[in-house]
């Protein structure tokens, strides 16, 4: 095995994490369907199938390293939104929560000189840029278009 059992644990734990984040974004383009906003409801089914991926990465790395993937149970996401702000707020807030565990992994992958579970961890480093800056000009957004979140759906579709 190319990792230790600390590594393929907190590993394991992050498939978990991905999987929750699939599960709130599949939640959050559910509260957007229901309020007929279709273009934003896109958006976060996309967000929600990437997560499911970025597990899959977990899973599979752990694979080549001859470590076994365990699937942990995955916490309920927030199914209740108070308005679309509230929603994106949710979103955001788990991409900054996901990168301060990508760190953990980081550091803990360092601390035990892993270079091949570190450099694996480069890409989810990279990716959380992308992901705070995404979920952060989506809540820009619709913070802006205030009530008339109607002018969202307009304005992804000349994106
Ligand atoms: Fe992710
Ligand atoms: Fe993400």
């Amino acid at each position: 095995m190319l990792i230790s059992d600390k590594i393929e644990a907190e590993f394991n734990r992050q498939i978990g994490n991905e999987l929750g984040n699939s599960h709130q974004y599949y939640a959050i383009a559910a509260y957007f369907e229901k309020e007929a906003l279709f273009g934003l409801a896109k958006i976060y089914t996309k967000q929600a199938d990437e997560e499911r991926e970025h597990a899959m990465k977990f899973v599979k790395f752990l694979l080549d390293a001859g470590a076994t993937p365990k699937f942990p149970a995955v916490a309920a996401p927030r199914n209740d939104f108070s308005s679309a702000v509230d929603a994106a707020q949710v979103a955001y807030d788990s991409e900054v929560r996901t990168t301060e565990q990508i760190y953990a992994l980081v550091d803990l992958a360092l601390a035990e000189k892993n270079h091949i579970a570190s450099n694996f961890l480069q890409w989810f480093v990279s990716e959380q840029l992308e992901e705070v800056a995404s979920a952060d000009t989506r809540l820009n957004v619709i913070r802006r278009a205030g009530p008339s979140v109607l002018m969202v759906e307009a304005y992804l579709a000349h994106q």
